[in-house]
This record gives structure tokens, sequence and C-alpha cells, in this order.
């Protein structure tokens, strides 16, 4: 059976972004990493009830938008519907309105450049709007004292700067508010709004009034601020730092311990070690090189080895060190991490590493693309190490997002 959610999202995506005076549509300039579209639909799914979404992408970038939208949805790709829009805003909020499913009756427009707006704003439109069954914005007090210029606002062109217009007059800020998105709405009225509408207004808030539909405010957030120039987007960019360290440099820490068996040989740091005995474990026991995995990536937040690679696949059993090393090295790439170094400390009375550690070294190197430094010691006698029943290895990495 379909899905058939009471309540619509319209990302409108489709602007070119001209103030940000990036390359691509602004919606999909990245921010930390990912497109700002991303991070807005992110938390549109993060909503208490399903919704569908509808995502208005300029017509160039429909395909992309449909894959983003999709592989962010998962499990609810079901609600997502992508469509091309228009020259201007509400040109393309038209265009997201003409892809209602029957069963909505609330209609949230949502500029996808407000990405770190907060799923519970969107929960609070819903609910007022159902409540009140008129419209609802989103406004936060306006905290600047605002003055009344011009008619001479000189660079008009961005109207980023004002630069020498006469001041006119102050407003009474007590009675203004700066209103964000998303803006919500009854369905049919929305509808008879736009269809009513003769010009072009700023916000859906403004046009639907026009029509004489009310509209009530509910409180905004600081975080649905609007993207709009590159030092919002710098902005974004620091809000999100603590998650995503967008330009950071992480570390990361990898223990591993494998008890010997003489029965197997020995594979330490991806190298063979004749007349040693080896390392009992699922795969071939490579404490060294699986520390400098879990090093890895923990430093780049990718989980562990185990949740990785799995130690119950049988593809991996007995499998060398490279081969979680290759693979852990590529998981790295592909979530765009360029790796620094990586230092590891074998803990073992046995094999001596002092005479092949540089061996050992530019194989591991090679593999990582990063210099890896080796070094050992043993625990004096003292713990599992000491008494010879098992190899510990501890490895660091550093490694950096690329930007
Ligand atoms: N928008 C849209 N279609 C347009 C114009 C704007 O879908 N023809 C969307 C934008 O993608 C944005 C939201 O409306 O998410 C708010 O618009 P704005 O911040 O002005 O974005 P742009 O128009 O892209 O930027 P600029 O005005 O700097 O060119
Ligand atoms: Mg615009």
């Amino acid at each position: 059976m379909p899905v058939q959610p009471t309540v619509a999202v319209i990302v409108v995506a489709a602007g070119s972004g001209t103030r940000l005076g990036r390359p691509e549509p602004k919606a999909f300039a990245p921010l930390a990493g990912r497109p700002i579209l991303a991070h807005a639909l992110d938390r549109v799914f993060g909503m208490s009830e399903p919704a569908q979404v509808i995502v208005v992408a300029p017509a160039s970038h429909h395909a992309v938008g449909a894959e983003l939208a999709t592989s962010i949805a998962g499990a609810a790709a079901e609600y997502v519907t992508v469509v091309a829009g228009g020259a201007s805003r509400q040109a393309s909020v038209a265009a997201g309105l003409a892809a209602l499913w029957p069963s909505v009756d609330t209609v949230l427009v949502h500029d996808a450049a407000r990405a770190l707006t907060p799923s519970e704003q969107f929960d609070l439109v819903v609910r007022r709007v159902t409540e009140s069954r008129g419209g609802v914005t989103p406004a936060l007090p306006v905290t600047d004292t605002i003055k009344r210029v011009g008619p001479d606002i000189a660079d008009s062109a961005g109207a980023l700067h004002v630069t020498d217009a006469a001041v006119r007059g102050t407003v009474d800020r007590s009675e203004l508010v700066a209103v964000q998105t998303p803006q919500g709405f009854p369905r049919a009225a929305l509808l008879d709004a736009y269809a009513a509408a003769a010009e072009e207004y700023t916000d859906d808030a403004a046009l639907f009034a026009a029509a004489g539909g009310p509209v009530r405010t509910v409180a905004g957030a600081a975080d649905a601020f609007k993207i709009t120039t590159p030092w919002d987007l710098r902005r974004a960019e620091q809000e999100l730092a603590p998650d995503a360290a967008p330009h950071g440099v992480r570390t990361g820490l990898g223990i591993d311990v494998h008890a010997f068996d003489a029965a197997t040989p020995l594979w330490l740091g991806g190298v063979h070690w004749p007349g040693e005995p080896g390392l009992a474990g699922h795969s071939d026991g490579d404490a060294l090189s699986h520390a400098i995995c879990d090093a890895l990536l923990g430093a780049a937040g990718l989980g562990d080895i185990g949740s990785r690679f799995g130690t119950a696949d049988p593809q991996l059993e007995n499998a060398r060190g490279d081969v979680f090393l290759t693979a852990t090295v590529a998981l790295l790439r592909d979530a765009g991490f360029s790796i620094g170094n990586v230092a590891v400390q074998v803990i073992a009375n046995h094999p001596k590493l002092g005479p092949r550690r540089h061996e050992v070294e530019a194989h591991l190197s090679g593999i990582v693309g990063a210099p890896v430094s080796v070094a050992a010691t043993t625990s004096d006698h003292l713990g599992f190490t000491g008494r010879g029943e098992g190899i510990a290895a501890i490895a660091t990495a550093l490694v950096q997002q690329a930007t």
C-alpha cells in the first residue's frame, strides 16, 4: 500500500546562490564536505512524523538531487518526490505544490539554504498549523536597531553593502520580527493563495496573507539562519565543527592483542617471520596491522575493525593484515580523509623487531600511503606479554579531513 502522509515539506533548493558566489547552485555547495541540501534534508527526515518530502531542485540538478534525497531518506525513500524548480522562489514553490499527494492536508515550505534548522522547528510548525488551521511562520525578535534609508541604497546589485545612504528614520523594533522557514499552511488555503497571487512575494506567509489568510508566529531558532553569503557558510561550518571538524586534524588510537599459536606461521606488520610461533585468530592474528586499522578508523570516526569487517566473515578467515589495512585505507579515502602518519608499538618478548624494523615500516608505509613508524618493547616479564603468551600492539594515527 502506498504511504499516505498528511504533511508535506517542500524544500526549495532551485536557486542559483548569486550572493554565495559558488560555481554550483547554492543547495549543492559543500558544507562540511556535504551539499547544503544534504544537511537540510537530514533535519527534515528527523521530523517526528513521516511527511512527503518534495525537493525542488534546479533542472540541471534533478538527477543528483533525487539521488541525494533518496540516499538520505534511507528507509523513507518512498516519501521523496523531486521536481524541477522555476525562475523565482515563488515559481519553485508552485512547482512543489503541483506535486503534492492527495493525502496531504498540511504543507510546509522550507528553504534548503536554512540547512541547520532543527527538526523540532518543523514539528512545532506542523503542530501549530494543525491547531490553528491558519498560516504559521517561525520568527525571532530583531536585535539590531532598524533604520529606514533611501531611496538611494548604493550597490543594489548584491545589496550586501549599503554605502552612503541617507538615514530617514528609525523603525520601532518592538513590533518587528525576522521570519524563517519552514512556514506551514493548510493545503487548500495555500493552493488558493498561490492561484490568486498577482505579484512576487519574498515569502509564503506574505503571499498567504495577501490572499487574506491569517498567519501567526512560533518561536524560531538561531540555527535556522539562512546561508546567503560566504560568511554565513563559514558560520554554518563552525556550528557543525564539533561533529564534523571540517578542516580538522584528528587522532585515533588502536589496541590489539593475539595469543601465540605455535602451530601457525607468524605474520606481523604484514610480513612473514620464518621460524617464529604464529598468532591465533580468525584472521592471521596480525596484531600490529589490526591496531593500525583501529587507530585509523577511530581517527576518522568510522568505527572499528570488528564492526567494519566482522570476525564472522568467512572471506576474512586467515586474511592477512594487509587485506584489512588496504580496505581501511580505502574507507578513509572514500570518507574524504588523508592520513598524516601512524605510529605503532609492539609489546612482546619475540620476535625481535629491531633487525627488520625498517622493512616493516617500508611495507606498511607503502600500504598506508603515509609514514608508519614501528617501535617495540617488552613488559619486563610482567603480564601476558611478559610470560610470552601473546603479543599486544598499540597504534596512533593522525588524519585530516580533505577540504
Ligand atoms: N530558490 C528556489 N528557486 C529559485 C530561487 C530560490 O528554489 N528560483 C530557493 C533557494 O534554493 C533557497 C531559497 O529559495 O533555498 C531561498 O532563496 P535564496 O536564499 O535567495 O537563494 P538563492 O536565490 O539561490 O540565492 P541568491 O538570491 O543569492 O541568488
Ligand atoms: Mg534569491
